[in-house]
């Protein structure tokens, strides 16, 4: 509904758009919490709309969400997951090369609900040993397909037999012999599989579980109906897996400009990697580093665009109009944004540099929007109104901490005084630098030399699955835009109107006056 010429102009005098927002306090960093986004007359129901972003060809995200290449946040597990939610995963480089080359195959070859590598037995077994072994491992099943020292399929030992009373006999003598078993071959699985196995348990009642062969019979993975189910349930969820064109999962990996021991940009290395990588099916690679407006990230994207000229291209991290005109005019299509933001930075403090997040933001989408590429904010998201307030700047952002206490993160879960935390780390810190990632902050990985690290190791308590915490984000992501009356993030971009937030409006803005009994976001 058209606002009066009066009541326009009185909101437009106070709730400024970005171009004239930001350049006003062209004196002082903002961040997050130093501004607050407008309401607007609005039609659209937060239910309603649409989160889809194209960051290039080829890389289309159901929702704007990244997760962290770092080595507490990102290797295949979580990839997968951010991928089946319709975000993307980039999986972190401190790992040996030919490791990240296989992670990244985990998510590409990924077939939802179809577990790949289930747990066997063989036919000399004793029952008494399978049940020693869902007691040690705590699974939560006791059907287990059986196969010969080739892998080739002999039955499957079902859950009924698996008990005490038959603990002293052989699993072939109490299986279910492979012509009894019920088998789907790996070729017939086509583009939708879970659709297949759907179809298969509807057609034969009473039967749960549907292996997967080759020619030769060898086993390749397990369908079981309820997983099948809850799949099928899902997928009439509103935000659909991010896929490929030959559906499968979307996935990127980050490289660093390595160095040869000449500290000359290791170009032959590089390009051997990121060859085998996309070979495996990456569908994005992230130049990764603290400083994107260097010379060796410069030539490192440079070469990678000539060398894979169709190759979607991340690069960074940069905080300036002239770094992001730099990596565009080397070639990168989507520009990282984010100097000292992260929950485990110290560049700022160490170094000195660094901008506050939304200043940071403005001054480079201005300049993406001129040079046709994209921009991610990366680091410094604790909450879903800074995503909100993020995507009224950018296409996408990058989180890690928000993830870190995931069971999708990799690393074990620590308990100290009853409550359960997961490491995350900086990949600045010293520990990470020592594992690989001192390239990222322009520090030979020489664990003798003495560098100062940039980041901290930290713990994060143990949160909800991936899904779920992802589907807090989002909720609230669809709740900004229904207050500013956006239906999709361009009308974000376009509707926003910031206003600066004194202190005392910071305190207004969390809870306060109260005890807390839960804690939530909203307001
Ligand atoms: P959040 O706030 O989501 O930030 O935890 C994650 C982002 O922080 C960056 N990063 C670092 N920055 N020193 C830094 O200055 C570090 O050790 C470090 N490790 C990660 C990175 O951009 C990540 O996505």
């Amino acid at each position: 509904m058209a606002a009066s010429k009066e009541t326009d102009g009185l909101d437009s005098k106070f709730y400024k758009t970005a171009d004239a927002f930001f350049p006003a306090y062209s004196n002082i960093g903002l961040t997050f919490d130093d501004v607050t986004l407008a309401t607007l007359y609005s039609e659209v129901l937060p239910r309603e709309t649409q989160l889809d972003v194209h960051l290039a060809d080829g890389l289309h995200l159901n929702i704007p969400i990244i997760s962290s290449d770092m080595d507490t946040v990102t290797e295949s597990r979580m990839a997968i997951a951010m991928a089946l939610s319709g975000g993307l995963g980039l999986i972190h480089y401190n790992m040996p090369e030919r490791d990240q080359l296989s992670e990244v195959s985990r998510v590409k070859n990924h077939v939802h609900g179809l577990i790949q590598d289930p747990i066997k037995t063989a036919p000399d077994q004793l029952i008494g040993d399978v049940l020693n072994l869902i007691e040690k491992k705590h699974f939560a099943f006791s059907t287990f397909p059986v196969v010969d020292a080739h892998g080739k399929l002999i039955g499957l030992l079902p859950g009924h037999v698996v008990k005490v009373r038959y603990a002293k006999r052989k699993v072939v003598e109490a299986l279910t012999p492979r012509t009894q078993v019920q088998t789907i071959n790996k070729k017939d699985l086509g583009r939708d599989p879970i659709a297949k196995a759907d179809k298969f348990f509807t057609d034969h009642p009473g039967i749960h579980k549907l292996l997967v062969v080759d020619d030769q019979d060898r086993l390749h993975g397990l369908f079981t109906m309820s997983d099948v189910e809850r799949i099928t349930q899902e997928r009439n969820a509103q935000f659909k897996p991010a896929r490929d064109a030959d559906f499968r999962l979307l996935c990127g990996a980050a490289v660093s400009a390595t160095r040869n021991a000449f500290g000359e940009l290791d170009r032959e290395r590089i390009l051997q990697h990121v060859g085998g990588l996309v070979e495996r099916g990456m569908d994005v690679v992230a130049v990764s580093t603290a400083h994107g407006h260097s010379k060796g990230v410069g030539d490192t994207v440079r070469m990678l665009r000539d060398a894979f000229p169709k190759l979607p291209i991340i690069a960074g991290n940069v905080t300036s109009a002239a770094g992001v005109e730099y990596l565009a005019d080397c070639g990168a299509n989507t520009i990282k944004v984010g100097q000292g933001p992260g929950s485990i930075c110290t560049t700022r403090i160490v170094a000195g540099v660094g901008i506050p997040q939304l200043t940071a933001l403005y001054v480079t989408s201005r300049t993406a929007l001129k040079k046709r590429v994209k921009v991610v904010a990366d680091g410094g998201i604790t909450k879903s109104g800074d995503i909100v307030k993020s995507l009224t700047l950018s296409d996408a952002v990058i989180c890690g901490g928000l993830f870190a206490g995931c069971p999708e993160a990799p690393g074990e879960v620590m308990e100290f005084s009853g409550k359960r935390y997961k490491q995350y780390r900086g990949m600045g810190s010293l520990a990470a630098m020592k594992a690989g990632s001192a390239a990222r902050y322009g520090h030979s990985n020489d664990s003798n030399r003495k560098v100062a690290p940039e980041g901290v190791e930290a713990l994060k308590e143990v949160t909800g699955s991936v899904d779920r915490v992802l589907a807090q984000l989002i909720g609230g992501i669809q709740s900004g835009m229904g207050y500013l009356g956006a239906a999709n993030l361009a009308q974000l971009r376009e509707k926003a109107r910031y206003i600066r937030v004194s202190p005392a409006g910071q305190r207004e803005a969390a809870p306060h006056d109260v005890v807390e009994l839960k804690a939530g976001t909203g307001g």
